[in-house]
């Protein structure tokens, strides 16, 4: 990637200072790079996550930023546990920024994919975040807060070896969108980020880089996202200057979701 950070990180320092976020999927990819970012800009930040280890590691490069972080470890589909959590949560730092980065999927055509595997994918990337958004509602009103739900680029349109994960996503565009209007009258914003091929430690081994080399090929700016970007983001979301920015889908991209190249995703 050519990507600079430097260049990529233009939020004022301490603008974020004395908010709180909560984002799931803190241990690695883009919820850390995201968790990172708003702690340097002053957030307290609550992460969440499947494992113990890869949270403490965030921890741990969080020390020497501004923000506060704190972490535990919960299993977004178990409904009682998270809704406990995040009411924890709320009680004790508020909540003026929730991210649902938490999800993942497996590459498989649609036929390959089994009513388990299809339903496992559903539960993550799209029940779950209605229940963890519902349960942070309260504490997001009070405080007019914003939720940031990542997303995939072309999630309007389809992409091919992921049906599951397209459509749990499609479902949370359209839930976003429901809420940007139900929830307006509370002063709360949501939108989705929609990020191209971003490269992260989840992306391992050959069959990954070579799906990732040709995301990239179909990419009209012809590089990668990275997860600076992304986070950056999320940071201006966060800030009275995105609040009115309502129910979007932004494409972070490199015109990916307008190029045919799309087509070249095939995985079987
Ligand atoms: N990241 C990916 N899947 C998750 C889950 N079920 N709970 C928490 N974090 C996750």
């Amino acid at each position: 990637s050519d990507t600079c950070t430097e260049s990529t990180q233009v939020m004022r320092p301490g603008v974020l200072v004395g908010r709180s976020a909560l984002v799931t999927g803190a241990g690695s990819g883009i919820g850390r790079g995201i968790a990172l970012r708003l702690l340097a800009l002053g957030m307290d930040v609550f992460g969440v996550g499947r494992r113990e280890e890869p949270l403490a590691e965030t921890a741990a490069m969080a020390e020497k930023l501004t923000g506060d972080f704190s972490h535990a470890c919960a299993n977004i589909r178990d409904t009682a546990a998270i809704e406990a959590l995040i009411a924890e949560v709320g009680e004790r730092q508020g909540i003026d920024l929730l991210v649902n980065n938490a999800g993942g999927q497996f590459f498989a055509p649609a036929a390959q994919i089994s009513r388990k595997g299809w339903d496992a994918v559903i539960d993550t990337n799209l029940n779950a975040v209605f229940v963890v958004t519902k349960a942070a509602y309260p504490f997001l009103k009070a405080r007019q807060g914003a939720v940031v739900n990542i997303s995939l680029s072309g999630v309007d349109r389809g992409s091919m070896g992921i049906a599951h994960s397209i459509a749990a996503r499609a479902g949370v565009l359209g839930l976003t969108r429901t809420l940007a209007l139900e929830w307006a009258a509370d002063d709360i914003a949501l939108n989705c980020i929609g990020p191209g091929a971003v490269i992260t430690e989840g992306l391992a081994g050959e069959a990954a880089q070579a799906m990732l080399d040709r995301l990239v090929a179909a990419t009209p700016m012809g590089r990668a996202t990275s997860i600076e970007e992304v986070a950056e983001l999320v940071a201006f979301l966060a800030t009275p200057a995105g609040h009115l920015m309502t129910g979007q889908l932004l494409q972070i991209d490199g015109a990916a979701h307008l190029g045919s190249g799309l087509h070249m995703m095939v995985t079987h």
